[in-house]
């Protein structure tokens, strides 16, 4: 079997681990709005190049030019959508092509916020289960092909505390972000031995894309906060941080 060395040169001889002095690449899915646009602000201000994926090319073209504006890191979108066989296809292309370090499964709905209903509609409730769980495990499997490859990587999974605790006004939602959990405790330890760290972020509500209509949006965690603590995360090389459990100072889940 090949080692990573000798797999690393037909990667075109690049590595994972870089000199302090070469720039990083993070590639963010849903960096059109909400969360995901906090991720690409402080990934960018930390020094990251960015690959930025989401469906709306117009809210892509408007962070790509209020970032490029304020920073010298490059940007590259990627429009696709994550349900499709093609979208995938791009986005697995775009992580060797830009020689990305870091994949950020962000992208993510919750129709039922809206509704509160429980989705009685077969086809609403594949949606959610193909934008929350199906896609992001082929993106992660993607993902861990191309690191495991290269030597090392990382993938931080945007799960939810609903992935912890099922909601009754979130059901399907919670039904989807459980099965990313159980997806990732299954493959992580093995990843890990191939170098490719998998951390889970189990988040209460964040002030901002799906909870941005809460009444208390204001009291909630703060993206800004939270997308400079995961930046942190990507820094450690010797240690990694298996999972976190987020929540507010003073609140409750
Ligand atoms: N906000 C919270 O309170 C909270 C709490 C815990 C966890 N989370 C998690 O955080 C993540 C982001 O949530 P948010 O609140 O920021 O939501 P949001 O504002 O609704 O943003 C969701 C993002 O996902 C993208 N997206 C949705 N479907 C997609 C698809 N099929 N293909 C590609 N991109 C797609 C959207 O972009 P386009 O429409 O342009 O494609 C958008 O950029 C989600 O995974 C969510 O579960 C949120």
């Amino acid at each position: 079997m090949a080692s990573p060395q000798e797999k690393n040169k037909a990667h075109g001889g690049k590595t994972p681990h870089r000199g302090t002095d070469a720039k990083h690449t993070v590639m963010i899915t849903g960096a059109s709005s909400g969360f995901g646009t906090h991720l690409a602000k402080a990934f960018a201000s930390a020094g990251y190049n960015l690959v930025a994926n989401a469906r709306d090319e117009a809210k892509l073209a408007t962070l790509k030019s209020a970032l490029e504006k304020s920073r010298d890191s490059k940007f590259v979108g990627v429009i696709a959508d994550i349900r499709s066989a093609e979208g995938l296809e791009e986005i697995k292309a775009a992580l060797a092509k830009q020689n990305v370090d870091v994949l950020i499964n962000n992208a993510g709905v919750n129709p039922e916020l809206q509704g509160h209903n429980a989705m009685s509609e077969v086809s609403d409730i594949q949606n959610v289960i193909h934008t929350n769980l199906s896609s992001v495990i082929a993106l992660c499997t993607s993902a861990y092909e191309y690191f495991s490859a290269r030597g090392g990587g990382t993938i931080i999974n945007i799960n939810s505390v609903a992935g912890l605790k099922g909601n009754y006004h979130e059901a399907v939602y919670s039904a989807s972000k459980f099965g990313l959990r159980g997806f990732s405790e299954a493959v992580k330890d093995e990843w890990l031995k191939r170098g490719v760290r998998m951390i889970d972020v189990y988040s209460g509500a964040i002030a901002t894309g799906m909870s941005s209509h809460r009444a208390d949006v204001a009291g909630l965690i703060d993206p800004s906060e939270l997308a400079e603590f995961l930046v942190g995360l990507c820094k450690t090389e010797s240690l990694f941080v298996r999972e976190l459990n987020v929540q507010k100072t003073g609140n409750r889940l």
